[in-house]
């Protein structure tokens, strides 16, 4: 009995567990659980279907030609190769490349679309062939930081660069004047040119205006208050009070970083002194990848000559630490003895990987150059030096280029070139040579410009978006001599 009972007692403390047990799956806890678990699954699909959907609409609404450079300069492929990937010829790849306006541009079908997005959001498919541009956890562009000044190429990282260069991809319709957008409407820029300048301070100024900004300038020392004695810290400080973004150039070293201590608004260096040149750097670079997408090459593994005087010429000093974000390149440095390039800035090169060579005469030193970049020589920041060791066989003529030079070489000038007799400059005999591509260079320094800015004032997720047909009448061809096979101006 006594154990019945406790046979009892025991089932029945069971039964109160039981009851227990069952009380936590009552129908009304159930009924809630089910609601809780189907409305975390529909929510789940939700999800899934807006990601897919809002891929479907990424893909759909970027442009075809800034989907396919970005998947390149992802796999880091040249058109051979990627129309060879892809499945299709080179010259339907080029014809997909050209501007929509174009005579021989067609559109890509939607199947190759998706398929370039596939392979291109896989990075590693890249490794297969060649090297991928980001190393394939990190992703492309800024690695969640956020750029807030643009004062030296040392802030970049080759992934950024790229970044970079896609938002130039997708800015070329409205610097072509195709398009237009008014992101950075009510927005002011303030440049600011203690040196002179005519490209830099133009298509810095026409790059705010184009995103929809406007503009005001002050050129030289004698109408600013630095006439007065005006600190940079104190300049650059009321300047922000007025404006949303400031460029500087200036004279000396290091003063564009001082005028970005003393504020918190956007500062680019338009160029310091003999010190840095980025945003031209990185129109330089720019245009370099597109100019050799055209010739199916990289920038990895290329020749690069860099002539005049690598001492001064800021842009020469910007653009060789951009291009040692690269891969196996090869220098050949050109210049007088007394105007090489800083020691420090070659040894840094050189810890990168790359090959450099000095020469004091271009003679037999650009025998396989993929690019040719000659400087002006910049005498007003001359101490000692003199320029008579700059001869004349250092002029780019017709005759060096055809003596010298690779037939497909590349010929780059940041300008202005002195046109003055004895100046020993890049000649203007070579005006109508398609290889010449400096007024391709200087019609990239919009996009470029304008990628920065948009980048720098977090407008660049909205620009693409944004864009609506210009209303007024454009040339198809800017300059008279423009009129090269369009494959190269692509
Ligand atoms: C250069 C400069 O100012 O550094 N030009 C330019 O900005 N495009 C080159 C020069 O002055 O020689």
């Amino acid at each position: 009995m006594a154990a019945h009972e406790g046979m009892n007692q025991q089932t029945k403390k069971k039964e109160t567990n039981k009851k227990k047990t069952h009380w936590c799956f009552s129908p009304i806890l159930l009924k809630s659980c089910d609601q809780h678990v189907l409305s975390l699954i529909a929510f789940s699909v939700y999800l899934f279907i807006t990601l897919k959907l809002f891929v479907y609409i990424n893909i759909m609404t970027m442009s075809q030609q800034v989907l396919l450079r970005d998947a390149m300069r992802r796999l880091n492929m040249t058109r051979d190769v990627f129309a060879e990937r892809i499945g299709v010829r080179r010259r339907t790849l080029d014809s997909w490349l050209l501007p929509d306006e174009s005579k021989e541009y067609r559109s890509t079908p939607e199947v190759v679309r998706r398929f370039v997005q596939e392979i291109s959001s896989k990075t590693d498919a890249g490794l297969v062939y060649t090297h991928g541009v980001y190393p394939s956890d990190e992703g492309a562009g800024y690695q969640g930081k956020q750029l807030k000044h643009l004062l030296s190429v040392d802030q970049l990282t080759r992934g950024d660069v790229e970044e970079l260069f896609m938002l130039s991809d997708v800015m070329q319709p409205i610097a072509r004047r195709q398009k237009v957008t008014r992101v950075l409407e009510g927005a002011v820029l303030a440049n600011l040119f203690f040196e002179a300048s005519t490209r830099t301070r133009i298509s810095f100024g026409a790059a705010f205006c184009r995103l929809g900004g406007s503009v005001c300038d002050t050129t030289g020392f004698t109408f600013s208050s630095m006439a007065k004695g005006e600190s940079i810290y104190d300049t650059s400080r009321v300047v922000s009070g007025y404006v949303d973004a400031i460029v500087v150039r200036h004279p000396d070293k290091g003063a564009v970083s001082e005028f970005a201590h003393a504020t918190n608004i956007p500062v680019v260096n338009g160029g310091d002194g003999p010190g840095e040149h980025p945003s031209q750097a990185l129109l330089d670079l720019y245009t370099i990848q597109r100019e050799f997408s055209g010739l199916g090459k990289l920038i990895d593994g290329a020749h690069i000559a860099l002539m005049g005087d690598l001492k001064y010429g800021r842009t020469v000093h910007s653009l060789i630490k951009l291009l040692s974000l690269y891969r196996g390149l090869k220098f050949t440095l050109i210049s007088p003895a007394e105007l090489e390039m800083p020691t420090e800035i070659i040894d840094s090169v050189c810890r990168n990987g790359h090959v450099v060579e000095l020469s004091n005469t271009p003679i037999n030193a650009l025998k396989d150059a993929d690019i040719l970049y000659t400087t002006r020589i910049q005498k007003e920041r001359f101490t000692e030096e003199s320029i008579d060791s700059y001869g004349a066989d250092f002029e780019v003529n017709q005759k060096l280029v055809g003596a010298e030079c690779k037939s497909d070489v590349v010929i780059m000038h940041p300008l202005p070139r002195d046109s003055r007799a004895g100046s020993h400059d890049l000649s203007v005999d070579l005006n109508v040579d398609p290889r010449l591509a400096i007024f391709r260079q200087t019609d990239n320094g919009i996009p470029i410009r304008m990628a920065i800015f948009a980048k720098l004032l977090g407008v660049d997720q909205l620009v693409r978006r944004s864009m609506k047909d210009v209303t007024w009448v454009t040339p198809s061809y800017i300059g008279p001599d423009d009129n090269f096979p369009e494959a190269s101006i692509s």
